[in-house]
């Protein structure tokens, strides 16, 4: 939306499609070049809409590309060795006590990287704790944050780093089954898991018994089907157990109360690629890398305002501004702001690059939010009261509408905002301000509950721009 593709996109699919065939879909991850469009199962983007007539034809394959590097001690990034040689990893791990791994796990201080920043080995502790002949590893490959495809990066390019920290995962909290809920938007992920998967079976190590240490464990792969609140953790669990996806109230924690309610450990693709290196090197030389608070390295998706678009990786605590000018080239052309961690997550005015660094706190204590580290940039000519309007559509869309705050709070945010774009209207900034506050301290769940953060910060840092649309 805010590369501005869209539009001419859908031109040119009209004139090969008839209106009727030419729906909407969300991120397909290729934020990189954008454009992007699926065709029959297959995804494209950049100018690959050019060649319409040969992908209908089936003559056309898409050259997707985007740029990886990295800087600093590179985990998810670097070469890691061939099959057989990176399962000894496994091998090792069924052979120590899993009460050894999970105190080298407690050493890492591997925080979540898919939003919210909960320590894993707690997680996988409380799951463990709960007596119980059935329980699940769920992998939450949902990634729906627009701008981010960090996660596609390592289910297509690591995939035995996720799947083998999940048979970690397992083997620490004593659970039989890892299911990987991948987006449906992801065909590409949803083949390149299920054939590692196939390998692993090849080689033995799933099943029951494996390599006769009593340890039992197999995967399942589940296509997502395109619903931005099925990323919260207990809608995905409703998703998976074909229900509507509404968010459960908590308690019980999913790792008491789960998936069919057995201990069900879920975590984001990032978070559990981990585990390898810290069974191979140890907690502590996880925990040397970053900062106290935010340990290890965080991967960072850019999008196509930058001049070297694609996925990076950096130590945590690595200041945000070599990431943009070092990694990511510096801008294309002027931006006024980048929206990172997603639709929930702060909305960083250009002001404010040299006051960030990549972790959880920095980004906390300047009233911003790192989530999964997705970078989607506002240029300078971008009328941000459209982005803010988009911003309150996409949450009433994404709604369960379990609780009123946000069914019905995210829908009149929209209503007003729109009001004002398209008439003489002018909003009422107490009214905005008490929206705001029963959005935040009101919703169930994150998604009414931190679609207040950028609209806050929009209205701090933007005030200028966005005053001509609110009452004197
Ligand atoms: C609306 C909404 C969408 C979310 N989408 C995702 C997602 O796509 N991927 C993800 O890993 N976490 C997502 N989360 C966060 C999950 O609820 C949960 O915190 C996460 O899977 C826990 O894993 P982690 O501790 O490894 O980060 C979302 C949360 C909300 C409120
Ligand atoms: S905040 Fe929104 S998505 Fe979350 S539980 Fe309430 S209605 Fe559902």
């Amino acid at each position: 939306m805010t590369a501005g593709t869209q539009d001419e996109l859908k031109t040119k699919l009209r004139k090969k499609f008839s209106a009727h065939e030419v729906g909407e879909m969300c991120c397909l991850g290729r934020c990189h070049e954008n454009a992007a469009f699926h065709v029959n199962g297959t995804n494209y983007s950049g100018t690959d809409i050019d060649s319409i007539d040969s992908i209908c034809k089936k003559e056309y394959s898409t050259a997707e590309k985007y740029n990886v590097g990295n800087m600093g001690s590179p985990i998810l990034t670097n070469t890691h060795a061939p099959f057989d040689d990176y399962y000894k990893i496994f091998v090792k791990v069924l052979q120590t006590d899993p009460l050894q791994c999970l105190a080298e796990l407690k050493d890492s201080g591997l925080r979540g990287r898919g939003g919210a920043g909960f320590s894993l080995a707690f997680k996988l502790e409380s799951c463990r704790n709960v007596e119980d002949d059935m329980k699940f590893i769920v992998c939450n490959a949902d990634e729906g944050d627009p701008g981010a495809y960090s996660d596609r990066y390592v289910m297509e390019q690591r995939p035995h780093a996720l799947l083998m920290g999940m048979m970690i995962a397992g083997y620490i909290t004593g659970a039989s089954v890892g299911v990987v809920y991948i987006r449906g938007e992801y065909p590409e992920s949803v083949k390149i898991i299920s054939d590692a998967i196939a390998k692993l079976h090849a080689h033995n190590f799933l099943g029951k018994n494996i390599l006769g240490s009593n340890f039992n464990f197999d995967f399942k792969v589940i296509k997502a089907q395109g619903a931005y609140i099925c990323g919260e953790e207990t809608a995905l669990l409703s998703s998976l157990e074909g229900q509507r996806p509404e968010v459960r109230v908590r308690p019980p924690y999913p790792t008491q109360k789960g998936l069919f309610n057995k201990p069900t450990v879920v975590n984001n693709v990032e978070t559990l690629a981990n585990l390898p290196f810290i069974m191979r090197n140890g907690g502590k030389a996880y925990s040397s890398i970053g900062t106290p608070k935010s340990t290890g390295t965080k991967l960072i998706s850019l999008d196509g305002h930058f001049n070297k678009p694609g996925i990076y990786e950096a130590d945590m605590g690595t200041p945000l501004r070599v990431i943009i000018d070092k990694l990511g080239g510096g801008f294309k052309h002027p931006v006024k702001a980048m929206h990172i961690g997603g639709p929930l997550g702060g909305l960083v005015p250009v002001s404010k690059i040299d006051d960030l660094t990549l972790d959880f706190d920095s980004f906390a204590k300047e009233g911003f939010l790192l989530g999964h580290a997705s970078v989607v940039c506002i240029p300078e000519d971008y009328p941000l009261i459209d982005y803010l309007e988009h911003l309150f559509r996409f949450t009433a869309h994404e709604s369960c509408g379990k609780c009123f705050p946000c069914r019905l709070g995210s829908t009149r945010g929209y209503e007003m905002i729109d009001k004002a774009r398209t008439s003489d209207y002018k909003m009422d900034r107490e009214l905005m301000d008490d929206l705001l506050e029963t959005l935040e301290t009101g919703s169930l769940c994150a998604l009414g509950g931190g679609l207040p953060l950028p609209v806050k910060n929009a209205l701090k840092y933007f005030d200028a721009e966005l005053a001509p649309y609110f009452k004197k």
